[in-house]
């Protein structure tokens, strides 16, 4: 029998024979016939509703908020809010749990950068990023005979900076600590000896054909993280022995021990044994650095963020500097003329990147001018409301006077207001492949970030120039972009990411979506995004950019390429009373709050 619901089944209707056979069918096809005049009204009506009801609120908490890309690590930070510490002892206990249960990008063996605010408004940045081992040198990863790219700066015992994480994480302790080292460092050590289940993204990750083949490569990984080739499965217990006994080291002899220490001497070992390039002295000369952040404001809003090495904070004020002359949110988010703004203000600014920066402490750079209003107002001006410039015609400026694919990112606000932007790495998704013998954790791939040789493309297809060539304990340029949105001096936003270049575009797509487009922090989160990093010159979309915009953006010139996922960001907005937490759902993350 006929009843309303088969008028969906409009192919069935169709067939004259099934219209006249019975009453019911006649009636049923008046309300087809009405239904399809309507549809289209319908079917938008349907989609909105849908879309609001699998909206996903943000996490509200009252005090105090984590938000990381794994649920244990998450907890770890949680735990030490509720007992009393602040963000920044909550930022320790997560990165270390996070080097156990995210081998991916969570590290020991990688670097990164910490934002922080403290409630009475001062800002601080430490960058415990890698720097390049003494024996470094420009060349290094050319070969001698054809003077090509040799890919030793992606895989293998050679392809590592020198690891700062537990440096850095030791110098924001010394700084701002308040509960024993030890009670930060125990979760991890904790999720290491015991286990912890497997994630479903984790377990998937692991089987995936590119992590097989690089892990694989060294006996110590696939051991350890392939389970020597029969793979974890979900849920299962994955426990790491030797990496809980590094953890327990650092624990019981703090950070002395990874860099002078039986750590140390373990590491350095292995690398020699291995033709690696860090010594036992590149460990000891190791220092974090304490950074002053950069600042600029956008429509009466601070933003307080990374500046170099980091190229991400320079990125964010350009941007938003450039958008603020326009009035590209004017058709609303996600229209074809606000992408296209957006994706040629980041095509401007990744010109500039290419070309201009690098590490401050060895290279002269121009972040004065390269975010003054001037500036920024004739970069500005190059650009046409419907009409792609591209990419060969469009060079680095000239900014005036000169002064000087994995990763994650976790935010954190404490209940007395202060706040904590980390991202930290191991380059690509679980860095060179290596193992340290002995130590349980993954070294990473920084050198990489470098200019292998400047003007050709690097793991992210990023082509950067001299400014970042290699040289002994220089620091390669990043694109981790922990950054903090102030409104009328107080706290109103953390936000940060992984994912190499497209971090700094997701930052700023972020941030556009809640201060222009008055969406809450979860909603900012799960816009689809964009990314153009001006060469290769394309513009990613996520898939779930409509069609017809996708058409739009096509007739304005732009060559698209639909991705499935662009960046995971991991959020915090202060609002009214409340915190709102914002998760990336592309990705298993996990925010907590009380
Ligand atoms: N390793 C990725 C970045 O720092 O940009």
């Amino acid at each position: 029998m006929r009843t309303p619901q088969l008028c969906l089944n409009f192919g069935l209707l169709a067939t004259p024979g099934a219209r006249l056979a019975t009453t019911q069918a006649i009636k049923a096809d008046a309300v087809q016939f009405v239904l399809m005049r309507q549809l289209p009204g319908l079917l938008i009506l349907i989609a909105a509703l849908a879309a609001q009801a699998l909206a996903r609120q943000p996490l509200h908490a009252k005090h105090a908020m984590v938000v990381s890309r794994e649920t244990h690590a998450t907890d770890a930070g949680i735990a030490i809010l509720h007992s009393g510490g602040n963000a920044v002892d909550a930022a320790i206990a997560v990165a270390f749990s996070l080097s156990v249960t995210l081998p991916s990008a969570g590290n020991l063996g990688g670097g990164g950068f910490m934002l922080i605010r403290l409630a009475n408004g001062t800002s601080t940045f430490l960058d415990f990023r890698e720097r390049a081992p003494l024996s470094a040198s420009r060349n290094m990863y050319l070969d001698p005979k054809t003077g090509r790219i040799t890919g030793d700066s992606l895989v293998g015992y050679r392809a590592s900076g020198v690891p700062g994480t537990v440096r850095g994480l030791d110098l924001a302790y010394t700084k701002f600590g308040t509960k024993p080292w030890k009670d930060l460092v125990q979760p991890a050590v904790t999720l290491a000896t015991d286990g912890f289940p497997i994630g479903w993204g984790l377990a998937q990750a692991l089987r995936s054909q590119a992590n097989t083949d690089k892990l694989s490569r060294f006996p110590e990984s696939k051991r350890i993280f392939l389970k020597d080739g029969a793979y974890y499965d979900f849920e299962e217990n994955f426990r790491q022995p030797e990496l809980a006994r590094t953890l327990t080291r650092l624990r019981d002899l703090g950070a002395k021990d990874f860099y002078e220490g039986e750590t140390a001497r373990l590491l350095a070992a292995d690398m020699a044994a291995h033709g690696g390039e860090i010594t036992l002295e590149d460990l000891k000369q190791y220092k974090a650095i304490e950074r002053q952040p950069l600042e600029g404001t956008y429509k009466g809003y601070g933003i307080i963020t990374a500046p170099p090495p980091s190229s991400g904070g320079v990125g964010i004020i350009q941007m938003l500097g450039m958008l603020a002359l326009t009035d590209y949110a004017k058709d609303g988010a996600g229209s074809a003329s606000s992408l296209h703004y957006e994706a040629e203000v980041m095509r401007r600014y990744f010109a500039d990147r290419a070309e201009l920066l690098g590490d401050p402490d060895f290279t002269k750079l121009s972040v004065k001018g390269l975010t003054s209003p001037d500036y920024l107002r004739k970069r500005r001006d190059s650009i046409e409301p419907a009409k792609v410039t591209p990419s060969i015609q469009l060079k680095a400026g000239d900014p005036g006077p000169y002064e000087s694919p994995e990763t994650t990112h976790f935010s954190i606000v404490d209940a007395a207001g202060n706040a904590v932007s980390m991202t930290y790495t191991l380059n690509a998704g679980y860095g060179s492949g290596v193992t340290a013998t002995g130590l349980g954790f993954l070294l990473n791939n920084e050198m990489d970030d470098f200019a292998a040789d400047p003007g050709q493309p690097n793991l992210f297809g990023l082509i950067q120039g001299e400014a970042n060539a290699i040289a002994p304990r220089k620091t390669p340029l990043s694109s981790m972009t922990p950054t903090i949105v102030t409104k009328d001096d107080k706290l109103y936003m953390v936000v940060g990411s992984p994912g190499g270049p497209t971090i700094i575009n997701a930052v700023l797509e972020v941030i556009l979506n809640v201060l222009d487009f008055g969406m809450n922090m979860q909603q900012a989160v799960d816009q689809p995004r964009i990314h153009h990093q001006w060469m290769p010159d394309t513009l990613s979309l996520e898939n779930t950019v409509s069609p017809d915009t996708i058409a739009l953006l096509r007739q304005f010139g732009h060559t698209v390429r639909p991705t499935a996922s662009i960046a995971e960001v991991e959020a915090i907005r202060s609002f009214g009373d409340w915190l709102e937490g914002a998760p990336d759902g592309r990705v298993e993350s996990a925010a907590k709050g009380y």
